[in-house]
């Protein structure tokens, strides 16, 4: 199909240049198109039907077909397809929207606010912090401390907050007063005999030593997802959020929560904050909120960092700050019905029981001789691949098996992703435990056939 001129593949190569992919070998291999989608399924331009066992971007949570949510874009599209939020101005979807989201929050919010990425979102979050330390004439407390192997995104300020090598590399990144405290992956980080509790109490003092080398006073806030995502699906340890957030209360620091992947179920409670005990001062969210059918996201804020930003715009003259779709009225209006139909149809208590067979799944594939750790919580887990159990070392380059095994998946009808040698699983929430069986059976099935070709 490829050497036909005109064909989608040869003018995806010709035109076209994509997120997240090797530009070069892209000239090689071209594209997986996909035309369409339903329930928990895609379908590319050849008719090859899939699994998308990554909703999409972890983010597709109601399914690839929920006409509900055709019907409240078009609905709102008709009615108001456009306004803003800018100068005191407003609409319903929005309205409505913030008051849901506050009133959802796991711990008392103040306000809501919107952008259209994660992104955004946590630049957003950045500004708003460094702006309340300016309010409270404490202009020396700008630095933020994120985590290696976070993931928050790939604008400037949250591609430094990421804290991951292809993130960085060749960007000039990250930006100054960005630091990165350790990784919470006990099974790669532990030392020998370290218990999950005792390596939470090590990266506690870590956080803290870090903290005391810096200056306290210039230090403004923590990030951290519930559950790593893009870092390879990373479960924090026993312990770990209660005594990462004892050392923020000490110095006041503030927390940001972002659950742009944890937010609304994924992690067996409406917010990945209420799995883990976390009680953040900011939460960003996008991605689930409307299962990603249009861009929108959004952060709340408490009263201590509403209250101090009110001040200071009141002071300017006004929060300069503010993207012309945020808040989209059509994305507004599809997260509206999109969190109303995670309520109704109670996904998540779906995540929470398809979950726990989901993670029975993964552990029974722990024995296999490919696989090193397997990890998740609900509907978020992830298999890493070695080829030495003991070593833990990678086969060849890292992700060398990740890629293959990910391959095969791809042929053997299942989307996941690998990050390095960790292929995550994080379907979309009105997945059923047949449907995680057919995808673990596939999985089981090619990770025999790529141990075959590692032997070969
Ligand atoms: C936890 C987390 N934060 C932020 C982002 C960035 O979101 P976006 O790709 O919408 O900018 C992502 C995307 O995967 C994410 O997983």
């Amino acid at each position: 199909m490829d050497s036909q001129p005109n064909s989608p593949e040869a003018r995806d190569k010709k035109f076209h240049m994509h997120a997240y992919t090797n530009a070069r070998r892209h000239q090689e291999v071209g594209p997986l198109i996909i035309e369409k989608g339903d329930g928990i399924y895609v379908e590319d331009i050849s008719g090859k039907r899939y699994i998308e066992a990554m909703a999409g971007l972890w983010s597709v949570g109601v399914g690839f077909s929920e006409q509900r949510l055709v019907d409240a874009a078009t609905k709102q599209m008709a009615k108001l397809p456009y306004y803003h939020s800018f100068t005191h101005k407003g609409h319903s979807p929005l309205i409505d929207l913030a008051e849901k989201l506050v009133t959802m929050a796991p711990v008392p919010m103040s306000k809501a606010f919107f952008t259209n990425s994660g992104s955004e979102a946590n630049d957003t979050a950045m500004k708003m912090i460094w702006f309340r330390s300016n309010a409270l004439g404490q202009p020396q407390r700008k630095k933020i401390i994120s985590r290696k192997r976070a993931y928050h995104g790939v604008t400037i300020a949250s591609a430094s907050l990421t804290g991951l090598p292809n993130n960085h590399l060749s960007f000039d990144l990250p930006i100054a007063n960005v630091l990165h405290t350790s990784s919470p992956h006990h099974w790669r980080e532990a030392l020998p005999g370290e218990t999950e509790q005792q390596f939470s109490t090590r990266l506690a003092d870590d956080l803290e030593k870090l903290i005391l080398a810096e200056g306290p006073e210039t230090i403004a806030a923590m990030f951290g997802e519930p559950v790593m995502g893009a870092g390879g699906v990373v479960v924090p340890p026993a312990g770990y959020w209660e005594k990462i957030q004892a050392v923020l209360r000490k110095y006041d620091i503030l927390l940001v929560a972002d659950e742009v992947i944890c937010g609304f179920g994924r992690t067996g409670n409406m917010f990945g904050s209420e799995t883990y005990a976390m009680q953040p001062d900011i939460m960003v969210m996008s991605k689930q909120i409307s299962s990603s059918y249009l861009p929108i996201s959004a952060l709340m804020i408490n009263d201590k960092v509403f209250e101090p930003i009110a001040d200071e715009s009141n002071r300017i003259g006004t929060f300069g700050h503010g993207f012309t779709a945020g808040g989209h009225p059509v994305a507004a209006a599809v997260a509206l019905e999109n969190l109303k139909i995670i309520e109704e149809r109670n996904l998540v208590a779906n995540a929470r029981e398809v979950g726990a067979h989901m993670q029975k799944r993964l552990a029974k594939i722990a024995s296999h001789d490919l696989v090193g750790e397997v990890r998740g919580v609900a509907l978020i887990g992830a298999m890493e691949l070695v080829t030495d159990k003991a070593t833990k070392a990678p086969w060849g380059s890292v992700g060398a098996l990740g890629g293959l095994v990910n391959g095969i998946l791809q042929q053997n009808g299942i989307i996941s992703r690998n990050m390095g040698d960790a292929l995550a699983f994080c379907p979309p929430l009105i997945i059923n435990d047949k449907q995680v069986d057919d995808i673990f059976d596939a999985v089981e099935k090619s990770l025999d056939e790529a141990a075959k070709q590692v032997k070969a």
